[in-house]
């Protein structure tokens, strides 16, 4: 991505998010943001090349080398899935854990975006369904990777179908619900936790902030506070890891795995 399109992305998003929280509908702006993009990844801030949300060279270089992320970019003009989830699914435990049962595991991609990280979790092995609140992401995700056996919904995670409650063995948010604030964050965390399954997983890979860190710009990165609170929902705390990205100031982000417990609500 070019830096001017970078910019002219960034700003878009910022007089945007501004616009809609001013009419008191913080959640539309994003389904304005993608329809304003008429189809050009490059004006979505996460449209995700190496530059957005991507980490330092030691990991970059861990990127490369995978064959799962060459054979993944092929389709992709632009984008990619993140590396923190690329590396959570190549974990051991993560590999034996997924090839337990009988039966392929079901995910969850909440805040789908373009799909690249939908994409993902198929080529790991799960069966996936991915959302997104808005419809112009969602139909661009799926034309995007129409040769993958997934299922594209355009859903509102704070409204979630009944028929999903509890559904998923894995729920992942990539860079969700950063982007949310006030109550509509705390919403979107409790409703994540609705969707996983007994004994199912919730990852949750966002960017971090310390708890007495006060954030400057949009997006807000989630406190070390906020992701203990999920414990409260029947759920263990199984993995949690910090990274730093490659920009100058380097940013902080989480990969943090929750594992339910076999009676959650
Ligand atoms: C910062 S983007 C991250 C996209 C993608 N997960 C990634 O890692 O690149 C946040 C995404 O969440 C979606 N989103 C925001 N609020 C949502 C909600 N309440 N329900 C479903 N999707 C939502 C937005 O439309 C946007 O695509």
């Amino acid at each position: 991505m070019s830096e001017d399109k970078r910019k002219e992305a960034r700003k878009r998003a910022d007089r945007l998010r501004a616009e809609f929280k001013e009419k008191n509908k913080p959640l539309d702006w994003f389904e304005a943001l993608y329809q304003e993009a008429d189809g050009d990844p490059e004006l979505i801030p996460w449209g995700g090349d190496i530059g957005a949300g991507s980490l330092g060279k030691e990991s970059l270089k861990a990127q490369n080398s995978t064959k799962q992320n060459s054979t993944f970019h092929n389709p992709w003009a632009h984008g990619q899935a993140r590396l923190p989830l690329l590396e959570w699914l190549d974990r051991d435990e993560q590999k034996e854990w997924l090839k337990a049962p009988n039966s392929k595991r079901l995910a969850l991609d909440v805040g789908c975006g373009l799909g690249h990280n939908a994409v993902a979790l198929h080529k790991a092995g799960y069966q996936v369904t991915a959302f997104d609140i808005s419809e112009t992401a969602v139909k661009w995700a799926a034309r995007n990777a129409g040769q993958f056996p997934i299922e594209w919904e355009a859903q509102n995670l704070l409204k979630m179908p009944e028929g999903w409650s509890q559904r998923f063995d894995l729920v992942s948010e990539t860079f969700t619900i950063q982007a949310l604030y006030g109550e509509e964050r705390e919403l979107a965390i409790k409703a994540l936790t609705k969707l996983v399954s007994p004994k199912g997983k919730l990852l949750i890979i966002c960017r971090g902030r310390r708890d007495d860190e006060i954030p400057k710009t949009p997006p807000l990165p989630l406190m070390p506070s906020e992701l203990d609170k999920i414990e409260d929902y029947g759920f263990v705390s199984t993995f949690r890891k910090e990274y730093l990205d490659n920009k100058t100031p380097a940013n902080l982000h989480f990969v943090a795995e929750f594992t339910a417990e076999s009676d959650k609500e």
